[in-house]
């Protein structure tokens, strides 16, 4: 027996490599982001889902966080088309699904639909403000969405971190191998600073294994780069962590920046990957002011846990105390802010950008020589 059922009950599978597109002459041109969702559908990393929503689920998704047989499911997964384009297709229609000249699936057309952005952006993300990173690539996207199950016909291209793409059937064969009957997933788009560390171990004490699961999909434009932090997760892991008890590979997919509603997408993936545990941190898949610290985490009651498939652990904001001389929360640290060492996001990447190292207190010194030499490789190129 498996150690967590996929969302919906199967994992999905939707590659197909001998699959004959020579007969297909209709074509939809992807965007990476497209290109991202196709292959996590195909993996069944986004089961229950077989393909780009209909209008139905897309109206249900938007509106009440459900696709429309009840299945919690928070963001909607859709593929976008130009006017133009969506012109030359009708139901019925095979259409192959191309990036950067190369076919990579098809896609069997069931419908066509114009989305109210408006209240997407305002339901998912909270907000219609152009300064939010998701809304603004929401009305990038173009306005027509197209509908129906998807096949994958050929793998985007992976970088040089091969050895860490793996499918959820994949991770739940090595979850099983380790014999892990508990495994709580964690996500990240950061490095792993202390504060990430602290979580993780905290939540490690009580499961068997931890799954760490970056993101390396498209992120917006200042955050760290992907390869640079895939180097800094394994220095960290080889001096830190105990191997057995952690496993590293990377979640494909691009940042949406939906804070709460991303948290609950975040965990259904993560079950379909074979995780029984989730943590939810502060301010969660967050980004500027648009969330509540803590709104991430209460989003979950809106669900049963039955329905979930998946347990939640919720994290207080942590930090490192001096007075107390080790990481803590303000649950169990009784001292003042002026103890805490606090320093947000954007200044760590502007003193590591110059080559100042935070503080190991903050992170630690193996990680932040990676993160220096990367990001001084990264400007070389810009
Ligand atoms: S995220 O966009 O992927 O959520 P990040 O990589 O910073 O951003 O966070 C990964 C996870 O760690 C999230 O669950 C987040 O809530 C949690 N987290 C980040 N920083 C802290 C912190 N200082 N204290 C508690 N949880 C944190």
């Amino acid at each position: 027996m498996s150690i967590s059922q996929p969302h919906g009950g199967t994992l999905v599978n939707r590659i197909n490599f001998s699959y004959d597109v020579t007969g297909t002459d209709k074509a939809i041109e992807l965007d990476a982001f497209a290109l991202s969702d196709l292959e996590l559908l195909a993996i069944g990393a986004f089961s229950p889902l077989s393909g780009f929503l209909s209008q139905e689920d897309y109206n249900s998704v938007v509106h009440s966080m459900r696709l429309a047989d009840g299945t919690v499911w928070s963001i909607p997964i859709t593929l976008p088309v130009t006017e133009e384009t969506a012109s030359q297709l009708a139901p019925g229609d095979t259409a192959k699904l191309v990036y950067e000249g190369d076919v990579y699936g098809v896609i069997e057309v069931r419908e066509l639909y114009t989305p109210d952005k408006e209240v997407e952006a305002q339901n998912v993300y909270g907000t219609t403000e152009l300064a939010h990173p998701g809304v603004k690539k929401l009305w990038e996207r173009p306005a027509v969405y197209v509908a129906g199950p998807i096949t994958l016909v050929k793998r985007p291209e992976k970088n040089r971190f091969k050895e860490f793409y793996l499918d959820p059937a994949q991770t739940r064969a090595e979850f099983e191998k380790r014999k892990w009957k508990t495994v709580v997933g964690f996500q990240t788009r950061n490095p792993v600073h202390r504060a990430h560390e602290y979580i993780q171990k905290t939540a490690l004490e009580i499961v068997d294994g931890l799954f760490l699961n970056p993101l390396v999909g498209e992120t917006k434009a200042d955050d760290i780069p992907a390869d640079i932090r895939m180097e800094s997760y394994q220095v960290l892991l080889n001096h830190y962590y105990p191997s057995d008890r952690v496993f590293l590979a990377v979640f494909p997919a691009a940042m949406r920046y939906a804070g709460p509603r991303e948290a609950i997408f975040h965990a259904m993936v993560r079950k379909n990957y074979g995780c029984t545990h989730f943590i939810v941190g502060r301010d969660h898949a967050g980004v500027g002011n648009y969330y509540g610290t803590y709104d991430a985490q209460l989003i979950f009651s809106n669900f049963t846990l039955e329905e979930l498939g998946i347990t939640p652990l919720f994290f207080e904001h942590s930090f490192y105390c001096m007075k107390c001389g080790n990481m803590a929360s303000a649950k169990t640290c009784p001292h003042g802010s002026e103890d805490h060492l606090h320093l947000s996001g954007t200044k760590v990447r502007e003193m590591l950008g110059r080559g100042e190292a935070p503080p190991p207190e903050f992170s630690r010194p193996e990680v932040v020589e990676v993160l220096i030499r990367g990001m001084k490789v990264a400007v070389g190129k810009a």
